[in-house]
């Protein structure tokens, strides 16, 4: 460090994040009090868009490749060097393994390189704490010491309950996550990978009531998710519309492109979906009440989503904190974030013995 970065140097410890658990390079530089430095989310959807949806054997060559110049740029932005950082934190499961593997192996190595301290980190765990994360150039919040966390993700549809730093799971999806359900019925329309945002923004032109879906419970009463169900409901009314001759112009994403009732009944679909998260939310809170929600994952971006959980929590006097837009999809500043929470419980892996699992339960 120069002698003037060395006036202004971030609060201790200076933490290095890698994710490289699915399809995104990301590395992140963070102050000790968990101010954002540089959060660089290098995206591999060119390389994985011919094929529409993520090819695991691309995905880690890329990581590969991407690697140096991610971390370049990060360190060059937090203008700070490699021998400033003291603390190392990486993805250790689930995911894509060997994805993970080879963030997994490039963090372990940095560290042991370092000298310095290790933390090999639940990627939900990354998202879980991560509506904590500040604004530009804010330090993170402190985590309440009991809320309920949902994540909704590509490959998951969760709530926990975090209490003292516990992590206990009290729903989860027993077959599809939303995020993937909005891929596929996305895919079936043409729409390019990730379908989900596209979906989104073309649900916000259609009107729900046009074309309503039900929402699946599950038969035995408990909280747990479902949506194999809504997407089968929503791939035979595409099929439906298909045969009256109402299809998605091919490559089109434009909603004033396509026709109206493929529009309401993508409306019809989020509308649903959404819906089933607020009556397994409700099913939790009436289970054991919680005054603090927090709100994570990719499909935390949905335009619906934010709108009805900041709804229903506030006709509820329950606090929200949802997470930023910045850090709701794969990024790394999630993951040294959730170092540094361990960092300060006082909990550090041995670099020589982390390994990576592409199943792996939450529970801390
Ligand atoms: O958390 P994330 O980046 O990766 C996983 O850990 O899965 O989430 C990616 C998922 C994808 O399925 C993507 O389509 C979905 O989040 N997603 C959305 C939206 N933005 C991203 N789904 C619905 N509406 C959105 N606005
Ligand atoms: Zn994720």
């Amino acid at each position: 460090m120069s002698g003037e970065q060395e006036a202004r140097r971030p609060v201790a410890p200076l933490v290095l994040g890698i994710e490289t658990s699915c399809d995104d390079t990301a590395c992140a530089v963070m102050a000790g009090d968990g101010r954002v430095l540089a959060s660089v989310v290098s995206s591999q959807l060119a390389a994985h868009r011919p094929f529409g949806g993520v090819v695991p054997e691309i995905a880690s060559r890329e990581h590969l490749r991407n690697w140096l110049p991610v971390e370049a740029e990060a360190l060059t932005t937090a203008g700070v060097e490699l021998r400033d950082v003291e603390l190392v934190a990486a993805t250790r499961g689930p995911g894509l393994i060997g994805a993970l593997l080879v963030g997994l192996s490039l963090g372990k190595s940095i560290a042991y390189g370092l000298g310095v301290p290790f933390h090999a980190i639940h990627h939900l765990e990354g998202h879980l704490y991560s509506p904590f994360l500040g604004g530009p150039g804010e330090p993170a919040a402190a985590p309440p010491e009991s809320f309920a966390g949902l994540v909704v993700s590509g490959g998951h549809t969760s709530v926990y309950r975090v209490d003292a730093e516990r992590v206990a799971t009290v729903a989860e999806t027993r077959d599809d996550a939303m995020g993937e359900v909005f891929d596929k019925v996305g895919k079936r329309l043409g729409l390019p990978y990730p379908q989900g945002p596209v979906v989104d923004v073309l649900a916000e032109a259609g009107d729900p009531a046009a074309h309503p879906f039900s929402i699946a419970a599950c038969s035995d009463g408990s909280a747990d998710f479902s949506y194999s169900g809504l997407k089968s409901q929503a791939l035979l009314a595409i099929e439906a519309l298909e045969r009256r001759g109402i299809e998605a112009p091919p490559g089109e994403t434009a909603s004033d492109a396509m026709p109206g009732e493929l529009i309401d009944l993508l409306a019809g679909f989020r509308a649903a979906a959404v819906g089933q998260i607020l009556d397994r939310l409700e099913r939790v809170l009436a289970a054991n009440r919680f005054d603090h929600l927090a709100v994570s994952g990719g499909v935390a971006a949905n335009r619906l989503l934010r709108r009805e959980v900041a709804r229903w929590c506030a006709e509820r006097g329950i606090e929200l904190s949802l997470v930023a837009l910045a850090y709701s999809g794969d990024n790394a500043g999630m993951i040294a974030h959730a170092a540094l929470l361990r960092h300060r419980a006082g909990r550090a892996d041995d670099p020589l013995d982390a390994e990576a699992a592409s199943r792996l339960p939450l529970e801390v």
